[in-house]
């Protein structure tokens, strides 16, 4: 069931190969399987406010009945109006101060709520991460572990008993974006000149989908964010195999001379060669990612041949050109990509 709503969700995305890519019944972003402080308690006030107007609309709606019941028409009934009320202090008192009265509860209950998550210190063993929103992608830094990555999200799992938890800074370099992984966190918009923040702290290793939640142009619905969360040991690991300069593998030196003769330097970084342009992806450990143009296809040696001769093919409106190389010289590129592990 969970497994079949993960691949629902992919495929609202655009992306019927996600659900099947990313592996676990943890890809369905539901605000009701919480694994995250925040978002824990986000469930939390969501059943607050959920039970409050259960019962306001459980006693609306069976006044509504029993009145309609009650005091339906009848065989033999008089068509007269009944008496009118004009001016009752009363009601008039009774109608305003109660709904105000639960608004208010409302509105202190989730005050203390944003309060609670929002006055959350920094602890010194934090991962520190800064996520940039771009048309349609999501840049992903770690200032202090010197790594740059795209569209997925690795954290450590956070143990409640010694709390490992990752603070994330949000900006944009364009319009405004909106990050939310619903499993961990709240949406938090993402906005040019401002810097925004939110804090998660998964307890439970997995892998869990979040997409931009906020209109930012034609491809909107392709931006995929994907957060894995390991495992302390398996995050170390991690951390290492992506501080590692570019793999010089021989076979593709042809490849690589070609990528660097081209524009794509401009805009692409590829740690440990001349490419070190940043309008683009970090592709230094390309293929440890599952997706291509976050979320617009899986990340295959077929697929990254073709975004590569067109990206509009695959993501209209995507910011890459068409590169426009012969198709000797789009398969010496495409296999020295598929190197950089
Ligand atoms: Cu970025 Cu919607």
């Amino acid at each position: 069931m969970l497994r079949r709503a993960g691949l629902a969700w992919a495929f609202v995305v655009g992306l019927p190969a996600v659900g099947a890519a990313v592996d676990g019944s943890n890809s369905t972003p539901s605000i009701f399987a919480p694994v995250s402080t925040p978002a824990f308690a986000i469930r939390e006030l969501a059943f607050f406010v959920l039970g409050i107007t259960g019962v306001i609309f459980a006693v609306v709606a069976g006044l509504t009945l029993y009145t309609i019941v009650r005091y339906r028409r009848r065989p033999g009934d008089r068509a007269s109006e009944p008496p009118q009320v004009y001016g009752s202090m009363q009601i008039e008192l009774a109608w305003t101060v109660v709904p105000f009265l639960i608004v208010v509860v409302l509105f202190l209950v989730t005050a203390r709520y944003i309060w609670s998550i929002d006055a959350r210190p920094q602890p010194p063993g934090a991962v520190e991460v800064t996520i940039v929103g771009n048309q349609w992608w999501w840049e992903i830094r770690y200032p202090k572990l010197g790594i740059v990555t795209a569209n997925e999200l690795h954290v450590p799992a956070s143990d409640p008993a010694s709390p490992t938890p990752t603070f994330v800074t949000l900006q944009s370099v364009d319009v405004i974006h909106s990050f939310w992984v619903p499993q961990l966190a709240g949406k938090m918009d993402v906005v040019p000149n401002k810097t925004n923040r939110v804090w998660i702290d998964p307890r439970t290793p997995g892998t869990y989908v979040g997409q931009c939640a906020e209109y930012c142009g034609l491809q909107h619905g392709l931006m995929l964010l994907i957060v894995v969360v390991h495992p302390r040991e398996e995050f170390d690991r991690w951390v290492v195999a992506q501080q590692a300069p570019a793999r010089d593998d021989p076979s593709a030196r042809h490849g690589r001379e070609l990528f660097a003769s081209l524009a794509c330097i401009n805009c692409h970084t590829v740690r440990g060669t001349p490419a070190n342009g940043v309008f683009g992806p970090d592709l230094t450990h390309l293929m440890t990612r599952w997706t291509i143009g976050a979320g617009a296809a899986r990340n295959t040696h077929e697929n990254l041949r073709a975004w590569v001769n067109d990206p509009a093919a695959l993501k209209r409106g995507a910011l890459m050109p068409a590169m426009k190389v012969s198709r000797a010289d789009l398969d010496t590129l495409t296999n020295y990509l598929v190197t950089l592990k």
